[in-house]
């Protein structure tokens, strides 16, 4: 058997053991300074990513390191609290390993979310934002021989991220009082910052959001059919000039991120039991 498979189907078979019957519907990805949201999880059992065979452990600040089975209002979920970055020095077949175990154990969606660089002028730190399409800067996670048994060997990306739950969530915004915009993330390797020529760069072919993360889940997630919700939090603003007294600096990213993270909950709660 192809051995990234093999490493997938032992890692879901243990944590299938550990969920002791449980089906989750729902997947979710919490990012950095993000993973409070598993607080709201109720009857919980936390699976250390270290006890998981084959399972690389997340490296990265604000990133914890556990799968999370519980409920979030009446739903099943199962979340990762951390991820695992490519900056890492993971291959992308580890960096996604964790949506190809949730897609054997029965996951249809994915709620993924991140904290990010605003280059759009109409963001303030602290904004929610609907991630509505993404710009790819990083190696592609399906590069390699075809996993047949996940998906095709040239997925569509038209609508990688769900129209239907992207309106749902603008809907349950709009009742809860809760300020959101729709923008486009576009993913960098990292670890460095972006340059302010980056990100004018950036900002001219259509980048409204910078971030490290979420488009390799994302293309994996579509890969194997799972619906997708991404919601970026806006914990800094990206420099187009060279100023020294605004420099990019990760402990207030996640400062930033903790202190959206309870709109962005609740947000995620209500759309997830709205399923
Ligand atoms: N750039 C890249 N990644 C990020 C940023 C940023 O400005 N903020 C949070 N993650």
């Amino acid at each position: 058997m192809d051995e990234r498979i093999k490493r997938i189907k032992d890692a879901a078979a243990y944590l299938k053991k550990q969920l002791s019957g449980r089906e989750p519907k729902v997947g979710i990805v919490l990012g950095s300074g993000l993973g409070n949201l598993a607080e709201d999880i109720k009857d919980k059992i936390t699976i250390p990513y270290k006890d998981v065979p084959g399972f690389p452990v997340s490296t990265a600040i604000g990133h914890k390191g556990n799968f999370i089975s519980g409920k979030l209002g009446d739903k099943q979920v199962l979340a990762m609290q951390g991820r695992i970055h490519s900056y890492e020095g993971y291959p992308m077949d580890y960096v996604t390993i964790g949506i190809r175990v949730m897609k054997l154990l029965g996951v249809e969606y994915l709620f993924i979310s991140n904290a990010a660089g605003g280059t759009n002028p109409d963001y303030s730190i602290g904004d929610l934002v609907i991630i509505r399409d993404h710009i790819n800067m990083m190696p592609n996670p399906l590069i390699g021989p075809n996993m047949d048994e996940f998906g095709p060997r040239f997925p569509d990306m038209t609508c990688a991220y769900d129209m239907q739950l992207r309106k749902k969530a603008e809907d349950i915004a709009g009742e809860l009082g809760i300020k959101v915009h729709k923008g486009i993330y576009l993913g960098t390797p990292g670890p460095s910052y972006e340059t302010p020529a980056e990100v004018r760069f950036f900002k001219e072919v259509g980048a409204d959001l910078i971030g490290m993360s979420t488009v390799p889940e994302v293309i994996v997630a579509r890969h194997c059919g799972i619906r997708v919700f991404g919601m970026s939090v806006v914990t800094n603003l990206s420099n187009t000039r060279n100023q020294a007294k605004a420099l990019n600096d990760a402990e207030d990213v996640l400062k930033q991120a903790g202190e959206s993270a309870k709109r962005m909950c609740l947000l995620f709660t209500k759309l997830i039991e709205s399923l």
